[in-house]
């Protein structure tokens, strides 16, 4: 059992692992390497290194050999929703997509607003092919009232909080929110999305939405709050992240206030830099999402984002949801697709970013902001170095395949992106020492 939050090496893992072959990326820049591990632990990084006798040995050639990706979004579903996903379900998925730590988001059924939810998590996801770390609900219930009790949380290693999903609705309380973070070194990552202009909008609000004849969310729903809550991370000094940017407008917003230093972060998720609002015109519920698909300019505006250092991440808001609910009509449907396995392929087809530059937003950027880099004395993020817990994509960046919805490891089948042919694939991923995928197979 893998026990990746803690740092001891999986006493499943094989005393000794060599990757071989691979040009190792990381922070420090990139050289052709071989990687030895003993008992999950990097030792060696050097090329030309012969596998001890009994070595499990993992080829990568022609592969970059990077710290595990972590994803700063992912709904695991469990507790309450295990229809659609859970624990052991989603952090395979993770695994496949060369994940190594999903933050679990809170809007779970019931939401992770007390100590006892943490603790439930925390305990189902022992031995999870990946390492979970929780993040925290602002309010009690996600219901935007009352501040759950957050240093409780904090106490438990929660390290980012979120009503994600929803908004927190209230200026002041989110105001308090970011003081009682900053005195937990704790962040705030917000879904944001004004209610009073989103309400009721299932799409984006914009020519498609009039020509479908579907109630529309503007651009603003989410501009505003982003515009809310730079000011607030500017007067409190609390540190925000913002999930999921969608439009060109809070991407400028962002841009401007991180050259003035203040302390906030930003992800984009896949679908949002891959696809439009076009794709909602046959109606198709799989494209419903929330923020919703937006413009061609919004589309060039994230990845621009992502390619100047605006946006520190690519997140993916897996979100599973089961067939009867996702198959009705697109107002009713609940929005979200899955994320974690197509993650990085669309990265590498999508993005026009050299592949250190990808790894580095799927893997160290998002293992500091969620505070399980070694930094903050966690065990992902990189650096590949002797004395490093090994947490590590391999990733062939020109291998192609088929995305086939019913091989995904997801309980739910919710992906637009079956039938499409994607550039760059995990060929292996390693959680503390352990091998939990190879050739692009879990091991368990
Ligand atoms: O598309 C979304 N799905 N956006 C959210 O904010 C929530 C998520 C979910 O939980 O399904």
């Amino acid at each position: 059992m893998a026990d990746p939050g803690t740092g001891r090496m999986s006493p499943t893992a094989p005393m000794e692992l060599l990757v071989r072959g691979g040009t190792v990326v990381d922070r420090t820049g990139s050289r052709r390497s071989d990687v030895r591990v003993v008992e999950g632990t990097v030792v060696e990084v050097a090329e030309g290194l012969e596998a001890a006798p009994g070595a499990t040995v993992l080829d990568a050639g022609g592969c970059v050999v990077s710290p595990g990706f972590v994803d700063l979004h992912t709904h695991l579903r469990e507790p309450g929703r295990e229809e659609a996903e859970t624990i052991d379900s989603g952090t395979r998925a993770a695994a496949l997509g060369g994940f190594t730590a999903v933050v679990a988001m809170p809007n779970t059924e019931p939401a992770l607003d007390s100590a006892e939810s943490v603790r439930n998590v925390h305990a189902l996801a022992q031995g999870a092919m990946a390492h979970v770390a929780v993040a925290g609900a602002i309010t009690v219930g996600r219901a935007g009232e009352r501040l759950a009790p957050m240093a409780e949380l904090a106490a438990l290693g929660v390290r980012i909080f979120t009503d994600d999903g929803d908004g927190v609705q209230s200026a002041g309380l989110m105001r308090r929110a970011l003081q009682y973070a900053m005195d937990l070194d704790v962040t705030l990552a917000q879904h944001c999305e004004d209610k009073s202009l989103s309400g009721g909008g299932v799409m984006h609000e914009g020519a498609w939405s009039s020509r479908l004849g579907l109630p529309g969310q503007p651009s603003e729903a989410e501009e505003v709050m982003v515009a809310r809550d730079i000011a607030l991370a500017r007067a409190t000094g609390g540190r925000v992240h913002f999930l999921h940017l969608s439009t060109a407008g809070s991407v400028e917003l962002v841009r401007r206030a991180r050259a003035e230093g203040v302390p906030v972060t930003a992800e984009v998720a896949p679908h949002h830099f891959t696809l439009t609002d076009a794709c909602a015109c046959g109606f198709d519920p799989v494209f419903k999402v929330n923020p919703p698909l937006r413009t061609d300019a919004d589309v060039a505006a994230v990845k621009a984002a992502l390619a100047d250092g605006t946006a520190d991440a690519i997140a993916t808001d897996h979100a599973p949801h089961a067939p009867e609910l996702k198959d009705l009509p697109f107002d009713e449907a609940p929005p979200g697709m899955l994320g974690l396995q197509t993650a990085l392929a669309l990265a590498v087809t999508e993005l026009a970013l050299p592949i250190e530059h990808i790894v580095a937003l799927l893997s160290w950027q998002p293992a500091a902001i969620a505070r399980l880099d070694g930094a903050s004395g966690g065990t992902q993020g990189g650096d590949v170095a002797p004395g490093r817990p090994a947490n590590l994509a391999v990733v062939d960046p020109v291998a192609t395949w088929v995305v086939d919805p019913a091989a995904l490891a997801s309980r739910s089948r919710n992906t637009p992106y079956g039938g499409r042919t994607l550039t760059g694939q995990v060929r292996h991923t390693v959680l503390m020492g352990e091998p939990v995928v190879i050739d692009a197979e879990a091991q368990r």
